[in-house]
């Protein structure tokens, strides 16, 4: 399931910082958990996914209109997971009839797959360009100037709040940044916080379901959940939830032929939750160099879409 990259990357975190990165968790079988996870978040639920859904299908005319482009429009989808929070892009272009590419990035196969196949079942002449590729690594001004040679225009999608998951948002954006001319945008859609009622959105991340998805990369180490329990927690300092395996006994794990103990009483971090403030997200994005075009929220407040470009100048 892992490349020789991948596995010596988990150990490193594991035995570095205690953490197991959750992007390992959409690889291989992974991808079938993310997406249970992803239906329930989706547009008949009323969960994240359909929040942003609405925003997205409300302000498309201001995003699209500042786009500059006769010969279509690429949708980099980056982290697509099963696609679906691209569809009303996709669909507000085809109803337009502007010319688009669908562009799924992801560092998982399996996820680009089922992308693909959600795509393709609702646009079935649509032109997808796949790129498997772990953004955390670098950037990638090659693909993004090889979709464009044709004169199109590169709208980038980063959906799902996903920027929250990373450990160091600053060097994910600046991978973006990086990879970006001043003619190509970005649109970041993230969940806002009441930080004074973080207790009520503990129960978010527990249940099967959320342990399953989570536990995925420790059973591709061999540890049975006998061992450990799965724990949710707020830390404040940091700004995000916490989801941990707390060991309850002594366990060897072994990955590429090598093994290394993890001690009964150890925590592995498993997956984090940045939660963002308007504030705090606006400024990230201004303090990683990039300018807002447009910035739109929900009605309650609770989420944010916004629209950004490298700034060229510094001011
Ligand atoms: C939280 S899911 C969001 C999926 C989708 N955008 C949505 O809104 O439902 C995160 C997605 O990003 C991908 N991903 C996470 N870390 C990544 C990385 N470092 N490089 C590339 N893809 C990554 C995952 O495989 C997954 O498909």
């Amino acid at each position: 399931m892992l490349t020789k990259r991948q596995e010596a990357e988990l150990v490193t975190a594991v035995q570095g910082r205690g953490e197991i990165p959750l992007k390992f968790a959409y690889i291989g079988d992974g991808a079938k958990n993310w997406d249970t996870i992803a239906k329930e978040r989706s547009v008949t639920s009323g969960g994240i996914n359909s929040t942003e859904a609405s925003l997205l299908k409300r302000r498309l005319n201001d995003f699209v209109s500042t786009l500059k482009s006769d010969k279509g429009i690429n949708i980099v989808d980056i982290g697509c997971g099963n696609g679906v929070p691209a569809i009303p892009v996709l669909q507000y272009l085809s109803e337009r009839g502007i010319p688009f590419a669908y562009v799924p990035m992801d560092i998982s196969q399996e996820m680009l797959d089922l992308a693909i196949v959600t795509i393709k079942t609702r646009f079935p002449n649509v032109i997808c360009k796949p790129f498997q590729m772990d953004f955390e690594l670098g950037q990638f001004s090659d693909v993004m100037y090889e979709i464009k040679k044709d004169g199109s225009a590169n709208l980038m999608l980063f959906l799902g709040s996903t920027l929250g998951n990373h450990s160091d948002l600053s060097r994910v954006l600046t991978n973006f940044r990086d990879s970006m001319t001043s003619k190509d945008y970005l649109i970041v859609g993230v969940e806002l916080t009441n930080l004074a009622k973080i207790n009520k959105i503990i129960p978010h991340y527990e249940g099967l379901q959320i342990n399953m998805f989570v536990g995925h990369t420790l059973r591709y180490l061999h540890i049975s959940e006998g061992v450990f329990t799965c724990g949710v927690s707020w830390n404040d300092k940091l700004s995000q939830i916490e989801m941990r395996a707390n060991f309850t006994g002594d366990i060897r794990a072994e990955i590429g032929g090598d093994s290394f103990l993890i001690e009964k009483g150890e925590s592995i971090l498993l997956a984090r939750s940045i939660k963002f403030t308007e504030y705090t997200v606006t400024k990230l994005f201004s303090d990683v160099g990039f300018r807002t075009e447009l910035l739109t929220t929900s009605e309650d407040r609770g989420y944010i879409l916004t629209m950004v470009q490298p700034t060229r100048y510094s001011i």
